[in-house]
């Protein structure tokens, strides 16, 4: 199959590869030209594990290339994918779907023949009817179909989730795009992996409860985290307790600091206002909104109470900026809130991440960012790990001892076993486990 894709971030981008690695002829297109031109010398403007060797190798065997303009390779496609941003309206929370629009628009204007039009982004339902309707009325003589397509892959591991996906979820009642998207999807369909063919309008919303769902799972387990440090459990053990449960499942039990990142935040509000605009109001969803919004400010007093009460004039260190491991996308990241708490309360933020530090510059003002983990511990009077990278699961705790001021350890994501560290002679106050003083 002959694709185009416009978009090329973190979801554009992966697909684009995928499917050229599945052997298709892949054009990325994006509006970014200096995006485009890093692509084309072989610079990823995103960090992805294995993106760029992925990149490298379809490119080299000619199934994928990256340009800014869109008529050329949309005139030859079997299928045009729609994957730009679809972040909040800061006016109201809905997704601002300007960018799916003008997409729409620009796809209207080179039309040639039948085409499927196919939306990655996450759009709220009724979108794929807006499409359809803003490209008929530009051309009341095209031919095509609009499907949606909604992408599950998570960064970190977005080839290996696109690649070996739980399910593919096709939203079309037309036969003509039902074949090009099987004839797509073939390699997966091979692999046995559910293909899951529904109305447009289900896929849309499937997108988004499967978002809000997972996001209830983490908050879920949070306020279980809270009950158990008040109440002498290990939030670890509950977990897996629960988890063992196939109608529960292990994963998205593992408490923290609040869920963040690109997707959750914007798409809870979303399926929440656009539930309104249909006269529904899903109450559980707002109180998740609600509830891991206050989440952020409460691990600010939380590490606060570890330091004595008291922050002002002291250093803290920070390790780990971006919502998650593997990833360098900082947007909508706890630590930006609970780092402007720390700051508020008048500490002083040292900060290190493996790969976020680029875009936490552009967003957290005032914190001093370091070279690596033992540099930003140095002279600190406490240490949160806001994010569990690798990298910090496996530090040097007699080193770290030694770097800090105060050997005080505020662990929000749980990477180590708090008898370890009271043995070390650390304080250490974790998630959903009782704390140590260090004597
Ligand atoms: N990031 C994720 O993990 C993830 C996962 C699943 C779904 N999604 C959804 O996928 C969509 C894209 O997310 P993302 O994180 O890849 O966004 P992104 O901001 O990283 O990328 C969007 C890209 O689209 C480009 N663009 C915008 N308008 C364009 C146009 N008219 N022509 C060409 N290029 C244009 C932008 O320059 C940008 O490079 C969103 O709806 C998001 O909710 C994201």
């Amino acid at each position: 199959m002959r694709i185009t894709m416009i978009g090329s971030g973190y979801v554009g981008l992966v697909t684009g590869a995928c499917f050229a690695d599945f052997g298709h002829t892949v054009t990325c297109v994006d509006n970014d030209p200096a995006k485009i031109a890093a692509l084309k010398r072989g610079d990823m403007p995103i960090y992805e594990p294995g993106l760029a060797e992925l990149v490298a190798a379809n490119v080299r065997e000619k199934r994928l290339a990256f340009t800014t303009e869109l008529a050329g390779p949309a005139r030859g496609a079997d299928a045009i994918f729609i994957a730009v941003g679809t972040p909040s309206r800061p006016a109201d929370g809905l997704a601002d779907l300007t960018f799916v629009y003008q997409a729409a628009r620009e796809i209207a204007d080179v039309l040639d023949g039948f085409k499927v039009i196919v939306t990655k982004s996450t759009v709220p339902v009724g979108t794929g009817d807006e499409i359809t309707r803003i490209i008929k009325e530009l051309r009341p003589d095209a031919d095509f179909a609009v499907v949606s397509n909604p992408e599950f892959l998570r960064e970190g591991a977005a080839i290996d989730d696109f690649k070996k996906p739980d399910r593919v979820v096709i939203g079309t009642d037309d036969d003509r795009a039902r074949a090009v998207m099987g004839e797509i999807y073939q390699s997966l369909a091979r692999n046995n992996t559910p293909i899951v063919f529904t109305e447009r309008r289900g896929a849309e919303i499937i997108k988004y409860a499967a978002n809000a769902f997972l996001a209830t799972k983490i908050t879920f387990i949070n306020e279980i985290a809270d009950l158990c440090e008040q109440a002498g459990a290990n939030v670890q053990e509950v977990a897996q307790g629960i988890g063992l449960d196939n109608r529960i499942g292990p994963k998205f039990l593992n408490a923290g600091p609040g869920y963040g990142g690109s997707c959750f935040p914007k798409d809870l509000l979303a399926l929440l206002k656009s539930g309104l605009d249909f006269g529904v109001p899903i109450r559980s969803i707002e109180t998740i909104i609600s509830i891991n919004e206050q989440r952020k400010r409460a691990m600010a007093r939380k590490i606060i109470a570890a330091c004595g009460g008291q922050i002002r004039g002291q250093s803290i260190a920070v390790l780990g900026l971006t919502f998650k491991p593997d990833t360098d996308d900082m947007r909508e990241s706890p630590s930006v809130a609970i780092i402007t708490a720390l700051q508020d309360a008048g500490a002083k933020v040292k900060a290190y991440d493996p790969e976020g530090i680029k875009q936490a510059r552009t967003i957290l003002k005032g914190v001093d960012f370091a070279e690596d983990s033992y540099s930003c511990l140095e002279g600190a009077d406490a240490v949160v790990i806001m994010t569990e990278w690798d990298v910090f699961r496996r530090l040097d705790l007699d080193r770290m001892r030694q770097l800090l001021k105060r050997p005080i350890v505020i662990d929000l994501r749980n990477c180590y076993r708090p008898a370890d560290m009271i043995k070390r002679g650390f304080t250490y106050v974790s998630v959903g486990r009782p704390a140590y003083q260090c004597t």
